[in-house]
């Protein structure tokens, strides 16, 4: 048994600014939807993302996390997050992972989402769909009442359902003063397992998921998460708080 977590209970206070933070991280991405094009670099984004984030007065929470080089990961394809940008051209039928994090007011909001650009196959516009779809089941378990791995199972059995799999090597977590807090949350489990979940909690819910196997490894650059056999992945991310009511999405607009 490892030791319980530390799950710290925001106050309504925090849980609004919380909110403001989500609105803006939001907004940031509406823009980066409609700027990136392809045949720009990951690098490009990157530099849009930085404008973005400097513009709405926030500062860029990965810069400088554990010594990452960049304002975004952007994971193109067969990577699966954490990718650095740099020189990669966006092409035609492209999946590219965008995940952002801010701080704003001292606390952090963490989003992700994975684009299409041009035409897609229809396995990879399955895998977003898929991917997208499972996050909205997660999230849906986030209420007080249930435990933490109902979350992880509703995107695991959705999943799995699709004929894709869900990626164990990285996992969801808390979220607020610090970007990473208690609990883990991963994407794979039993229900009815995992902290009693209560209102107040608010969580960073991540599905990675992958056309083909499930497994990853990381390139020698120490960040860029791949898959195992290359196929592609798919990544988004929601901040939610945990409500007497149910859960509240953080990071729309
Ligand atoms: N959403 C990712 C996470 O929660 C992004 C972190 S990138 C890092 O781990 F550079 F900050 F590590
Ligand atoms: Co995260």
């Amino acid at each position: 048994m490892g030791k319980s977590p530390d799950i710290r209970i925001k106050t309504p206070k925090e849980i609004q600014i919380l909110r403001e933070a989500g609105k803006i991280l939001a907004g940031i991405f509406d823009d980066i939807k409609s700027l990136v094009k392809v045949g720009m670099t990951t690098g490009e984004i990157d530099m849009i993302a930085e404008s973005l984030i400097n513009n709405s007065y926030v500062v860029a929470a990965f810069k400088g996390y554990r010594g990452y080089p960049a304002n975004a990961c952007i994971s193109v394809n067969e990577e699966v997050i954490h990718g650095i940008p740099g020189k990669r051209i966006i092409k035609d039928g492209d999946v590219v992972g965008i995940d952002i994090g801010i701080i704003y007011h001292n606390y952090y909001s963490d989003m992700a989402m994975t684009l299409g650009f041009g035409v897609l196959d229809t396995g990879r516009q399955k895998l977003l769909d898929v991917t997208r779809q499972s996050l909205m089941r997660g999230i849906a378990q986030a209420k007080p009442g249930n435990h933490l791995r109902d979350i992880s199972h509703a995107v695991q059995s959705y999943v799995e359902s699709k004929g894709f799999s869900v990626v164990r090597d990285f996992v969801g977590h808390g979220i607020g003063r610090s970007l990473h807090e208690d609990p883990e949350i991963p994407n794979y489990g039993s229900p009815g397992q995992g902290p009693l979940l209560k209102a107040g909690m608010v969580f960073a819910i991540e599905p990675m998921v992958n056309m083909g196997v499930s497994g990853t490894k990381v390139l020698s650059d120490g960040w860029t998460a791949v898959t195992a056999d290359k196929k592609p992945s798919a990544h988004f991310e929601h901040t939610v708080a945990i409500t007497e009511s149910g859960p509240m999405i953080l990071t729309v607009k």
